[in-house]
């Protein structure tokens, strides 16, 4: 078993994560500084890995903290030496990852992302751990060539949030070419991670108005908001609407496991995959598969295109399978099924007693 750090462990993805390897026997440290989560995520993460408050303090050590933040990074590196329980890998989600806000923001894009991946770069390697999972992005493929997309396609990202994601795998990659490597790096292209933990405890909670189709239908769904807008009804696919890669958190989650077991019992590497399903699903697939299982209308109305979509975006994800062993379990309607449990005993999202 080994002990982990986990930056950004509080958020979505990185929540679901913290469940999936306390149940695999790992001890986690998460780093986070709540600027887009709460510590509630944790206090549900604990009581779902069944950890009681004693086993909690060995198992689930939270730490307020910023990843740009070299010293604090640094006595959080030490400390853990001093203590007899050494980092020995860490998983990487902390950062900003809204596309739009990108675009207004590009400075605190490349600081949080850039900066703040540097930063722990920096940490891990003067302290001697060399084993890092980071969440890369499918946006990196910017409009794809072609379907489904392999890892070798081109990276041409197409804001500044994917150029921040393509600046840390050049980064990631330059450090694992470098003359006295001993990295052992997974980078993870995450395709459209949607749903929920099925016990519907924890699940995607944005603050603000959700910029991405699932949060804001499922809001939709328990009355939060009245109707939803579907972005073009014109594009070049069966129904008119975007076709995307949805995956469940949960075989995200399970994806990360895989990965770290795989990094830990190999020599140093570097491994570049897609996490997605390899199946595309429509806008209007998605609203009719979560109107099944919420059993409530979603109201929607077909407006204009937003800028920056891609008409289809869809993983080839056998390399993932070839290297890992790991595919996807989970459907579409499974997504549904649990993001509704979530969402329907959580409306407001955290702020329920749950
Ligand atoms: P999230 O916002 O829910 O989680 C990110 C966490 O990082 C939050 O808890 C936030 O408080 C924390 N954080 C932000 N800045 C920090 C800082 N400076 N120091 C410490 N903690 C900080 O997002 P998520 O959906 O869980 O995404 C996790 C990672 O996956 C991100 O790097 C994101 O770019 C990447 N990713 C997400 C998606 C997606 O659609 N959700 C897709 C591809 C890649
Ligand atoms: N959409 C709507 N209405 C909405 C929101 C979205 O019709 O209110 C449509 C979009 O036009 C798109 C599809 O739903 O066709 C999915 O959109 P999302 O915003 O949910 O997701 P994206 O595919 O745009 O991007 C997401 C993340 C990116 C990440 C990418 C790949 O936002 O950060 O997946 O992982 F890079």
């Amino acid at each position: 078993m080994a002990r982990l750090l986990i930056t950004g462990g509080a958020g979505f993805i990185g929540s679901h994560t913290c469940v999936v390897l306390l149940q695999a026997g790992h001890n986690l440290l998460v780093l986070d500084d709540f600027s887009n989560s709460t510590p509630l995520a944790l206090k549900r993460v604990s009581a779902l890995a069944q950890l009681d408050s004693q086993s909690s303090q060995v198992r689930l050590q939270v730490r307020r903290g910023d990843i740009r933040d070299q010293a604090y990074l640094d006595a959080l590196f030490s400390k853990a030496a001093s203590e007899g329980a050494p980092i020995d890998a860490v998983i990487h989600f902390a950062g900003l990852k809204a596309v739009g806000e990108s675009v207004r923001e590009p400075l605190h894009y490349w600081d949080v992302n850039l900066t703040g991946s540097r930063c722990l770069l920096d940490a891990m390697n003067a302290h001697g751990c060399h084993t890092l999972v980071f969440s890369s992005s499918a946006t990196l493929y910017g409009y794809p060539e072609r379907v489904p997309i392999p890892e070798t396609a081109p990276i041409q990202p197409i804001n500044p949030y994917g150029h921040s994601k393509a600046a840390v795998e050049q980064l990631l990659q330059d450090l694992a070419a470098s003359a006295a490597n001993q990295w052992r790096i997974a980078c993870l292209r995450y395709f459209n991670p949607v749903g929920a933990h099925p016990s519907g405890k924890i699940g995607e909670d944005p603050l603000g108005t959700p910029n991405n189709l699932f949060p804001f239908l499922s809001q939709v769904a328990v009355g939060r908001r009245e109707s939803l807008q579907v972005f073009g009804g014109d594009w070049p696919t069966s129904d008119g609407t975007c076709i995307r890669d949805y995956i469940h958190v949960m075989d995200l989650a399970e994806g990360h496991q895989a990965a770290l077991d795989c990094l830990l019992a190999e020599p140093t590497q570097l491994l570049t995959l897609n996490l997605g399903s390899g199946q595309g699903a429509s806008v209007l697939e998605v609203v009719h598969a979560f109107e099944r299982a919420s059993g409530r209308q979603v109201p929607y109305d077909l407006v204009a295109r937003r800028d920056g979509d891609a008409a289809i975006t869809v993983a080839d994800p056998a390399l993932a399978l070839q290297r890992l062993g790991w595919q996807t379990q989970r459907d579409l309607d499974d997504i549904c099924r649990d993001g509704w449990a979530w969402q329907s005993a959580n409306p407001a999202g955290y702020n329920d007693p749950g």
